[in-house]
């Protein structure tokens, strides 16, 4: 099983849209491009449970499965399954804040390999498990990045995420003392408008900012707001919006230059 996590620290950048429409993308497979649909496990990280709202599995009351596995360790009973056909998921919510708290106060026990020991448990009944992750640097999200083969980091094109990244890949290098085999895939342009400035900022980007950036950029379109409202990712509310389009031509993108096995699985 392969591990992405989708992690930027700013909100709103499209992370939980770009999680959704991968997990959804890699699940149904290409059938003009001959690509099967992959057993995936989409992961829902953020306490907001945008992602598990979305596939209509948020639970408001009870506490949800990524807070009971970031305190035990353990995945078993904590997946449920989807609508979408090889998707399951699992979820997300309020819980999260006690649960980290709870996790923060145990010197007994790792605090970081948690998502990873458990995420050990399911490897081979997945292809991929994608992470969606909230707009900070918490105990999840460093589980998240600890369990990751994989980074992917959307951005839109203005100067406080083109700040945010260059301390993103810092971050990032420093967990990978914790998890070696953590590579970050590349920067997804998100939201994408053209002007001016974005034409620069995407130069930038691209040339200067020392990360990989897939060729794909999703763009903006008012049908993936939209989508919000009758809780769809953007592929089920409108396939010919031009963000769900992009997203399709992103997964095969990904698929082409990472979909192989995870690192430790090469033979
Ligand atoms: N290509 C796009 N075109 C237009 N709107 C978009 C696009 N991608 C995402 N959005 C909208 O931008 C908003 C933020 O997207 P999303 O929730 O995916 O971001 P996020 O990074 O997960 O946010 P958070 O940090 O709060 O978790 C949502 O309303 C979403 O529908
Ligand atoms: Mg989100």
């Amino acid at each position: 099983m392969k591990t992405v996590a989708i992690i930027n620290l700013k909100g709103g950048v499209a992370k939980t849209t770009t999680a959704v429409s991968l997990a959804e993308l890699l699940a149904e497979g290409d059938k003009r491009r001959k690509r099967p649909g992959s057993r995936v496990l989409l992961f829902d990280n953020d306490k907001q449970g945008n992602a598990s709202r979305i596939f209509g599995t948020y639970e408001r009351e009870q506490e949800a499965g990524a807070c009971r596995i970031i305190k035990t360790g353990r995945i078993a009973g904590n997946i449920r399954d989807t609508e979408v056909e090889n998707m399951d998921i699992v979820t997300c919510n309020y819980f999260m804040e006690l649960a980290e708290l709870e996790i923060k106060a145990d010197t007994v026990n790792t605090q970081h390999g948690r998502y990873k020991s458990a995420l050990g448990e399911i490897d081979g009944k997945y292809d991929f498990c994608i992470i969606d992750n909230p707009p900070d640097l918490g105990m999840n999200v460093i589980n998240a990045m600890v369990a990751a083969d994989e980074i992917i980091i959307p951005v839109c094109l203005d100067a406080y995420s083109l700040d945010g990244l260059e301390e993103l890949v810092e971050q990032i290098n420093q967990i990978r003392a914790l998890n070696p085999k953590t590579r970050l895939a590349g920067v997804l342009i998100t939201d994408y408008e053209k002007s001016d400035t974005s034409e620069a900022a995407e130069s930038w980007i691209r040339a200067k900012s020392g990360c990989p950036v897939f060729s794909q950029k999703i763009r903006h379109s008012k049908k993936a707001k939209d989508a919000t409202f009758y809780r769809l990712t953007p592929l089920h509310y409108s396939i010919r919006s031009g963000a769900a389009q992009d997203y399709k031509a992103f997964a095969a993108e990904y698929v082409q230059k990472f979909g192989g096995p995870a690192a430790g699985e090469r033979s």
